[in-house]
């Protein structure tokens, strides 16, 4: 039976207040207004950015509103459109999306730049074109987070920030494209141009950092050093592409010197992949003075960083990146043909596959280290219209050594 024009009542991850850990709440969705989309989220990774938003706010980044519903790497299926919308149907598959891409404006219409500003100030600050959110608990308004919220079994984002993907793509894998993994592929192809067997250290192998390896490795790198201080990440930089590791707690000497004598001279691309003013310093350091070239994809929005001029007076180049660089409504389609083709890799950066109600655990797991993306299954209890429960299936995926159980009650 169709949802279309009915509010749906669903559960969502609702972040009450900053430093709060989530709350699993029965919220309300409204339908889509003019050119908005109502999404089933079926999957969405948990990224760096969701944690920092609800435990840094006010420090390492700007304060949002709350309460708040995060979530910004999903993936998921079309269930009902807006009025005007043309490009999106009921059933399509889909990936949300935290840049828009409109096509009209003059960052679109520039191939110099992904920064579409379509609805910008109105998504940053957690509502939609009309300054709501289409999100509701205990009858009071929960702000979208970056015009998302895919920790919700339903959302609804404008047509602008969504694209439509093949519909064998396995949701659950390709829901990484919504950010990390793109973000840190793009920032070695797009942002960097990293060259043929050129020499780059990536700093930090978490999501970001290692898909930035594995673009480094698919420009045809000759060395990639990864850089983290947990050495627990150096064994899946290596499949993803480091031809070696350090840790900077194993030297005695700044990063950057060690990078910068292990290569001779420095390296042509360092990428930052932290979100730490002190190690974008390092990474920038740690390129070579004439043409080294330091790529800054980890996020602070509050802290400076430190620049020697000295240092850049050679020649090298400092540029920062968002979302990889990709223009994001028409590239996304093709990273996810180039899954499905074998030539990109997702399985290996999913290592944890949980519920929605354990999204606290993937917190905890992220902040740990213990894992590199964390999946939530967002398919769960399913309710609609005046509390009347019209079906309900529960998807538990646990992807342990491989191990796939599911649950459908
Ligand atoms: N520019 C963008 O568009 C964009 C998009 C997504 C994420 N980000 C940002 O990218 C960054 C990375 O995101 P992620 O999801 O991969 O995070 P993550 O937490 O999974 O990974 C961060 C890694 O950095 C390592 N690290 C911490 N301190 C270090 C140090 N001193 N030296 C070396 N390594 C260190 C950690 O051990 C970890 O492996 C975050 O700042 C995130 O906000 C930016
Ligand atoms: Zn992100
Ligand atoms: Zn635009």
């Amino acid at each position: 039976m169709s949802t279309a024009g009915q509010v749906i009542k669903c559960k969502a991850a609702v972040a009450w207040g900053r430093g709060e850990p989530l709350s699993i709440e029965d919220v309300e969705v409204a339908p889509p207004k003019a050119h908005e989309v109502r999404v089933k989220i079926v999957a969405t990774g948990v990224c760096h950015t969701d944690w920092e938003y609800l435990y840094e706010t006010g420090k390492g980044m700007k304060f949002r509103p709350f309460p708040l519903v995060l979530g910004h790497e999903g993936a998921g299926i079309v269930e009902s459109v807006g009025p005007g919308v043309t490009k999106f149907s009921p059933g399509d598959k889909v990936i949300p999306l935290f840049l828009p891409q409109c096509g009209e404006c003059d960052r679109c219409r520039s191939p110099k730049t992904n920064h579409c500003r379509k609805n910008w100030d109105n998504t940053q600050m957690g509502v939609l074109a009309d300054g709501t959110s289409r999100i509701s608990c205990k009858n009071q308004q929960i702000y979208q987070f970056l015009g998302v919220s895919s920790f919700s079994q339903y959302t609804v984002v404008p047509d602008t920030s969504l694209t439509k993907i093949r519909s064998d793509a396995p949701l659950e894998k390709v829901c990484l494209l919504g950010c990390g993994v793109s973000t840190g592929y793009g920032a070695a192809v797009n942002t960097g141009k990293v060259e043929k067997d050129s020499l780059c250290a990536v700093f930090g192998l978490g999501a970001v950092g290692l898909a930035a390896v594995m673009g480094c490795r698919v420009a045809g790198a000759k060395r990639i050093i990864g850089v983290d201080i947990n050495p627990d990440k150096f064994d899946k930089a290596k499949v993803l592409g480091a031809t070696e590791c350090v840790n900077p707690r194993d030297h005695n000497k700044p990063i950057q010197e060690v990078i910068v004598a292990m290569t001779h001279g420095g390296v042509d691309y360092a990428l930052e992949c932290v979100g730490s003013p002190d190690i974008m310093s390092a990474a920038l350091e740690s390129t070579a003075d004439a043409w080294g070239t330091c790529i800054i994809a980890g996020w602070t929005e509050t802290a400076a960083m430190k620049v020697m001029v000295e240092k850049i007076l050679m020649g090298r180049t400092l540029k920062g990146t968002y979302f990889g660089g990709w223009k994001s409504v028409q590239d996304v389609p093709k990273l996810v043909d180039d899954y499905m083709n074998n030539r990109l890799e997702l399985d290996e950066f999913i290592t944890h596959s949980l519920p929605l109600d354990q999204i606290n655990v993937a917190f905890d797991l992220l902040k740990s280290g213990k894992s590199i993306r964390t999946a939530e299954s967002i398919e769960a209890t399913f309710i609609r219209g005046r509390n009347k429960i019209l079906h309900t299936t529960l998807a538990y995926f646990f992807y342990i050594d491989r191990i796939f159980l599911l649950l459908t009650l």
